[in-house]
């Protein structure tokens, strides 16, 4: 964790990911990138996930009309990056690029075609530093090659556990093992917590995930996410979960989540009107 205020004009990238599925990485992300907006912080999404959760939510188009995506990113060799971010989206604030369908195929042509294919994202958006405060990559559930490149381009990473599921661990070692490797590529890469969702402190099993959760993962986010059936109503009305509904715990703490990390990493927004 950077201990001194991060330099001015330094973007912020963090990567939420875990290979195990439904674990609540895309709705972390979208609701993280509202608050942060919410925060008057610069917010962009990158969707690295075949499946397009986010897109679909944060996103005013369907994935499959979109010009630009994370495919012409990782595949093109100067890919049109105005024409990949989108801000007129949902949520207030945040911009997006997409992902797609196709972002499978692509990680499979990446593997062949890049010559160092996990570094391709990085690459590509370099130019996108300073530019924005916060840039949050939701990754696939797995640790293949669109992982590698969230993870090669980001700064932070967290990792989202399901805390109601007493298998919410399983494998987390390959994903800490994914790391390591990934930082030969990326040595400043810093972990900002496992984070906890659908936690309830009444019941055993999340007790017991939370002590696993922080002895085999490190460091544990002190917020924790409650289950809410606010989230797929939110999801359903393509809104943040703020909008749905200020007032609900899980809300509160996603509020609390993007300040806490605001205060751990030392973060201000960037005046882009002077930075000029
Ligand atoms: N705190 C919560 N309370 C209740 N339901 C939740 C919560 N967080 C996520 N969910 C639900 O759990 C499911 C998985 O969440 P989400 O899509 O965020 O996970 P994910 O890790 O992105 O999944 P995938 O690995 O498939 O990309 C969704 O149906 C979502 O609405
Ligand atoms: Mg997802």
């Amino acid at each position: 964790m950077a201990n001194s205020a991060a330099p001015i004009g330094h973007t912020t990238w963090i990567s939420v990911a875990n290979h195990k599925g439904g674990c609540g990485k895309t709705t972390t992300v979208v609701n993280l990138a509202a608050e942060f907006a919410r925060l008057k912080f610069s917010v962009l999404v990158i969707d690295l996930d075949p499946q397009a959760n986010a897109s679909l939510h944060i996103g005013k188009k369907h994935p499959s009309e979109v010009a630009v995506t994370c495919v012409d990113i990782l595949l093109k060799d100067n890919p049109a990056l105005p024409q990949a971010i989108h801000s007129d989206t949902n949520i207030e604030g945040v911009d997006l690029i997409y992902g797609s369908l196709t972002l499978g195929k692509a990680e499979d042509e990446l593997k062949d075609l890049s010559p160092r294919p996990s570094e391709e994202l990085r690459q590509k958006l370099d130019p996108l530093n300073g530019i924005y405060d916060i840039i949050l990559i939701d990754c696939p559930p797995s640790l293949r090659l669109l992982t590698s490149n969230a993870l090669a381009a980001s700064t932070h990473y967290m990792i989202p556990i399901e805390s109601g599921s007493q298998y919410g661990l399983y494998g987390v070692h390959d994903l800490t093992h994914h790391v390591e490797k990934l930082k030969r590529i990326n040595p400043k890469l810093e972990l900002l917590g496992a984070l906890l969702v659908k936690h309830d402190e009444r019941q055993n099993v999340c007790k017991i995930m939370e002590r696993a959760a922080r002895e085999q993962i490190g460091k544990l986010i002190p917020i924790k996410i409650p289950t809410s059936t606010k989230v797929n109503q939110a999801a359903i009305a393509n809104m943040s979960l703020h909008a749905v509904d200020r007032s609900a715990k899980i809300s509160r703490e996603f509020k609390d989540l993007a300040q806490y990390i605001v205060n751990e990493l030392k973060i201000k927004p960037i005046d882009h009107e002077s930075a000029d």
